[in-house]
């Protein structure tokens, strides 16, 4: 197997993060990136809201914000991507440098600040995806943010999931980025159940009941026992389809080792994992395992995909490692997952989801 990033990857870790990222959206866009063959297995195949996911490892939201290679990030073996955020108008974003690998973490800090081409932009290259109305292969999920300078942010949710919902397999409110002012107020409770409604309500209007997306909200890390406990009741409630937990921290552990470590953003890869598992852990306990959560954080091998399964995913999601790794990533992991389901008598991923609990529980 041609692995691209062998040959790219010592040559895009010379540059700036952000223009190694740039590089490397063009390149997918020429389609000259060998496709990844794509590891399939009856195990990994996950059925959810009327989607069936060839494999349970998505690309998480912040990587193809202009949706402008969901289709080549599929290729790359992908079981589904996440575009966005995308906010309703364009917006350039905080000034640069704004992302900042740290390599002796195996991390990622960035306060990129929602720069991304705006509604009109990712419509249309969704809308040609799915030309003649055909529905298109592959699974492409949209995510919705506020601009900067918005003040009713709900009204920008809503505008979000009345242009998208036609085009998108799935939906996420993104309340968690630390970039933006204020958006992670959004998370308490007050707030969450008029930005949900007026949202959820802007998807009904928007599409056919029989072709409405699943609308998921994605959390922080850094949230409280309390705001937790909210949102499980939001979620249980019945107003939303899933959890995507979570997005990266504004927290800076001790254990972080580059001179980077003190540059303002969220924090993501390898020193997000525990902390993002344990909130997962703590939602599958209070949602009772009835809301479908989506794993992110943290994750670069199959024993991190299935941690995050065994403490409740049903999906999960990959970024930071790729800026390590490259694509070759996402077969490895497969792969990998495929053999742990196998060793510890699981005949899919739906059956190991939330195994940790029962244990905890016998
Ligand atoms: C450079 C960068 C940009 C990101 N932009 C977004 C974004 O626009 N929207 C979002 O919901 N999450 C964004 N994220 C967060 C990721 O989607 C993911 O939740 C987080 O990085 C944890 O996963 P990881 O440890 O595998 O990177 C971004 C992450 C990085 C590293």
């Amino acid at each position: 197997m041609f692995d691209y990033y062998r040959l790219a990857g010592p040559l895009l870790r010379q540059v700036a993060a952000e223009t190694a990222h740039g590089l490397t959206i063009r390149l997918l866009k020429t389609g000259l990136v060998p496709p990844q063959p794509r590891v399939e297995h009856p195990s990994l195949t996950v059925r959810l809201w009327d989607l069936t996911f060839p494999n349970p490892v998505g690309l998480a939201a912040g990587f193809d914000k202009n949706a402008e290679v969901p289709d080549a990030m599929l290729r790359q073996g992908f079981g589904f991507v996440e575009t966005g955020t995308v906010t309703p108008r364009p917006q350039p974003g905080n000034p640069k440098p704004r992302m900042f690998r740290l390599p002796e973490d195996n991390a990622v800090i960035n306060r990129m600040g929602f720069n991304n081409q705006g509604l009109d932009a990712v419509c249309r290259r969704l809308a040609a995806r799915r030309r003649n109305g055909r529905r298109p292969v592959g699974i492409v999920g949209a995510n919705l943010g506020k601009n900067k300078d918005t003040v009713d942010a709900a009204a920008d949710y809503e505008l979000g999931a009345a242009r998208l919902a036609p085009l998108a397999d799935y939906l996420v409110i993104n309340v968690s980025s630390p970039n933006t002012p204020g958006l992670r107020a959004l998370q308490s409770r007050r707030e969450l159940e008029g930005l949900v409604a007026r949202t959820r309500a802007a998807v009904d209007k928007a599409a056919p009941a029989e072709r409405q997306p699943p609308l998921l909200l994605k959390i922080a890390p850094d949230l409280t026992e309390a705001d937790l406990a909210d949102i499980a009741a939001v979620a249980t409630a019945g107003s939303l389809d899933g959890l995507i937990v979570s997005n990266t921290t504004v927290a800076r552990p001790a254990s972080l080792r580059s001179p980077r470590a003190g540059e303002g953003g969220g924090l993501s890869g390898a020193p997000l994992f525990e902390p993002s598992t344990r909130v997962l852990r703590r939602m599958y306990q209070l949602t009772r395992g009835k809301v479908p959560l989506i794993g992110a954080g943290g994750i670069a091998s199959g024993l991190d995909a299935y941690g995050k399964i065994r403490a409740g995913a049903t999906l999960v999601q990959v970024y930071s490692a790729l800026v390590y790794h490259g694509t070759a990533l996402v077969g490895r992991i497969n792969r990998e997952l495929i053999d742990l389901l196998h060793r510890d008598g699981f005949a899919s991923v739906a059956d190991a989801v939330g195994a940790d609990h029962r244990e905890v529980r016998r």
